[in-house]
């Protein structure tokens, strides 16, 4: 078995997963404990495990302003994003339909979406670039737009990045065309406001362990009227929308992390541009010993708490590993399944130089890191970095 992490990490990749909320993670046993039932069953302990589901699900949508079946629980942010859009094409099945997606979405979208128009007649997709800044190309969206146009999925927040994207705008040039807007908010849950209406999203995806709730929970929010067609089919749950008995513990973590993540994102931006700011300028303060440094992504529209860096000269694998044995955990862009670092398609997208498209790593903060953290995290990548880079060039 791996041994568990080693006392005193600095875990800086929050964007990966964050450590569940020991209150949430009571009230999810508790949840466990009380309602043994199936929410399906129709006996009182049935009926019990029923309601407790349907309090989550009217929380989880309460914290978002919408109605209570406008929340289908899934179990990942993936799976979300695999229902809205291949959920969308079903329900137009037999019709010519075209995708649009941008070039810097999640693999659970690009995939997705690459793997429906590979397989199936009549679906095209186009993927939008974007611009060295890391920023969707509106125009490009517009330019895209055709009759047969279904659906257009963007990431709210880019996960190596934080760059925010311009979902509002995008959906303004949607709009009247009945084309369907899915929104991947994974990342933005407790750093932006979420509200469906103002983005003009017809779909929204989230996950609950990106906000100190549960792995392995995620949910998409449909706007009432938005049909769907189920992927999973068996019984009747999530209204049809998701056969399988359901998650209670997890939902019920989920909209407890929710709540918490909405309540607290003024506050929770202010911690994380404090201890962005307390790296940057620590990092700063000692790079005039070391390579050259850049921030990947455009500073003035990203959120707080999310930096991707590349030192000139340095591999982003021997930033990942030495910052590793340095007790700091760091990440080369998304968290990958595989356990092997892949280049990045968010950097390669953005057409930067070689060496930030390949030496860029992710630093992402979450609510449990300190000010000390950041100091020292950012002191031993500074000493790392000048390290390898003094290594490379006389290696
Ligand atoms: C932007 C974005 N979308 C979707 C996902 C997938 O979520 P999950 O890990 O719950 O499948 C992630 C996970 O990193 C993400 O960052």
């Amino acid at each position: 078995m791996p041994a568990p992490p080693p006392h005193g990490l600095i875990y800086l990749d929050h964007s990966a997963t964050t450590p569940i909320d020991p209150e949430i993670a009571a009230r999810m046993r508790d949840a466990d404990d009380r309602f043994p039932g199936n929410p399906s069953s129709i006996h009182a302990a049935g009926r019990a495990a029923r309601l407790c589901l349907e309090e989550a699900r009217s929380a989880l949508a309460g914290s978002l302003g919408m109605p209570a079946e406008s929340v289908i629980f899934t179990g990942s942010g993936s799976e979300a994003n695999n229902l809205a859009i291949a959920g969308t094409l079903l329900e137009h099945a037999g019709r010519p339909a075209h995708l649009i997606v941008s070039a810097i979405e999640h693999h659970s979208v690009l995939h997705c979406a690459r793997a429906l128009a590979a397989r199936h007649d009549g679906v095209t997709l186009t993927e939008i670039a974007c611009g060295a800044d890391g920023r969707i190309d509106l125009d490009a969206i517009a330019d895209a737009i055709r009759p047969a146009t279904r659906l257009i999925s963007l990431m709210l927040v880019n996960n190596e990045t934080g760059v925010i994207q311009p979902v509002a705008e995008a959906a303004h040039r949607a709009r009247d065309r009945g084309i369907r807007l899915h929104v991947d908010a994974v990342q933005a849950l407790g750093r932006l406001p979420l509200d469906l209406p103002a983005l003009g999203a017809d779909l929204l995806t989230l996950a609950a362990h990106k906000a100190r709730g549960p792995r392995g929970v995620g949910a998409l929010l449909v706007r009432p009227g938005c049909g769907l067609a189920p992927l999973i089919h068996g019984g009747t749950q999530e209204n049809y929308r998701r056969a399988g008995t359901e998650n209670l513990a997890g939902a019920v973590g989920m909209a407890e992390a929710v709540r918490r993540a909405v309540a607290a994102t003024d506050a929770h931006r202010r911690h994380l541009a404090r201890l962005e700011r307390i790296f940057l300028d620590t990092l700063t303060g000692q790079a005039a010993a070391g390579p050259r440094f850049e921030l990947n992504g455009c500073a003035t529209a990203k959120v707080p708490g999310i930096l991707n860096l590349a030192f000139e000269g340095v591999r982003q694998d021997d930033l990942v590993v030495g910052m590793d044995l340095a007790g700091v955990a760091i990440s080369a862009g998304s968290a990958c399944s595989s356990g092997v670092i892949e280049p990045s398609h968010v950097l390669a997208a953005m057409n930067l130089p070689p060496w930030r498209r390949d030496g860029g790593v992710r630093i992402s903060f979450g609510s449990t890191n300190t000010e000390q953290e950041a100091r020292q995290a950012a002191a031993r990548l500074a000493e790392l970095a000048r390290r390898l880079a003094t290594s490379t060039a006389h290696g």
